[in-house]
């Protein structure tokens, strides 16, 4: 049917051409996307991500972290790199953020060195998003293509980073209703959760975890209990998110599970009796399968509310706006 000239568009109606736009977005995102632009951007990023996690293996785990804390608060944005000044405050200081985030070196030095061979071109939305696929797999992880074509916000939101990143302390529904408000399936929840194979938490967030719930491993919780006292001394003192393969991105993080080794709370969560348990079996039987539901479901979280076309902007210093 044909709108008539002075025809109203209904709400209905305009709601659907305003889910087609934020599809368009992005739909806008091309694995092709600097080839024309920028042909060394991927090889640049990739040497300086590998050079960083080959001297610190943890660096892959916290750049992985950071991308995922970027797309979670206002989409990809890179919203997470912007520094407090006396007139703005960023993301960093949010609860989930704070003295816990990492890499921001890592991405300066790769937007350097990419700005030294194309000018104001790459965004750090796709620096950090190239990033984290390059972190996977200098960890041993699978390798996936990358949609790029981000642009860089000219905001960020405290607010929001405070309230949409998941605490440790979630329940299965809160993880589930959390993760399909930014579009993600349950099977993307369960497959990226897979990224706590590799890297390291704090004792406060898992201390509650080891010395008071029935569904955890007795000799592992007195493991842990060992280097994370009671009280509150120790707060910041590290574990492994997996003990047994800490340093490689593979699904030893759902064998743990089964044992009732999952760290945190909300790791465990989703192999406690609940509708994810099948999903946790599965990934721990079955690795190629976890590696192609991974690699779909950081697609899928790479286009999260990208900025795309005019939107935004290139910054030139990852930590600012232009
Ligand atoms: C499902 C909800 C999630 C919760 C509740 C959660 C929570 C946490 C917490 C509390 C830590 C430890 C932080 C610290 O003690 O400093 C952590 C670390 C980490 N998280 Fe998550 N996370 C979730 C999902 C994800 C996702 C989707 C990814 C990436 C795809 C991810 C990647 C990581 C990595 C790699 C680390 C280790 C970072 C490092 O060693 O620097 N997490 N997470």
């Amino acid at each position: 049917m044909a709108f008539s000239s002075g025809c109203r568009i209904g709400a209905p109606v305009a709601a659907i051409l305003l889910l087609g736009l934020a599809a368009a977005a992005s739909a806008q995102l091309s694995a092709t996307f600097y080839d024309t632009s920028c042909p060394s951007a991927l090889a640049t990023i990739k040497s300086a991500v590998t050079a960083a996690v080959n001297s610190e293996p943890r660096m892959g785990a916290s750049l992985l972290r950071l991308h995922f804390h970027d797309c979670f608060v206002q989409g990809c944005d890179a919203s997470v790199l912007l520094n407090d000044t006396a007139t703005f405050t960023g993301e960093q200081t949010a609860f989930p953020n704070r003295d816990s985030i990492r890499g921001f070196g890592v991405i300066d030095t790769a937007k350097a060195q990419v700005e030294a061979v194309c000018p104001q071109t790459v965004s750090c939305a796709d620096i950090l998003t190239v990033a984290a696929r390059d972190s996977v797999v200098a960890l041993g992880g699978p390798s996936y293509t990358v949609p790029l074509g981000r642009r860089d916000s000219t905001t960020a939101s405290l607010s929001e980073a405070n309230s949409d990143l998941p605490p440790p302390t979630s329940d299965l529904a809160d993880l589930v209703g959390n993760f399909s408000r930014k579009g993600l399936s349950v099977t993307d929840m369960v497959a990226l959760s897979g990224a706590h194979t590799i890297g390291q938490a704090e004792c406060k967030n898992f201390r509650s975890r080891i010395y008071g719930e029935s569904n955890i491993d007795a000799a592992f919780a007195a493991s842990r209990q060992a280097n994370c006292p009671q009280s509150s001394d120790g707060d910041k003192n590290l574990a492994p998110l997996d003990e047994s393969t800490p340093d490689a991105f593979d699904n030893a993080y759902y064998v743990n599970m089964l044992s009732q080794q999952g760290l945190l709370h909300s790791d465990q969560q989703l192999f406690n009796g609940g509708s994810t348990d099948d999903l946790v079996s599965t990934y721990a039987s079955d690795a190629a399968q976890f590696s192609a539901d991974f690699a779909a479901a950081m697609v899928n979280m790479g286009n999260i509310g990208v900025l795309t076309g005019a939107q935004g902007e290139i910054r030139l210093i990852c930590s600012k706006v232009n």
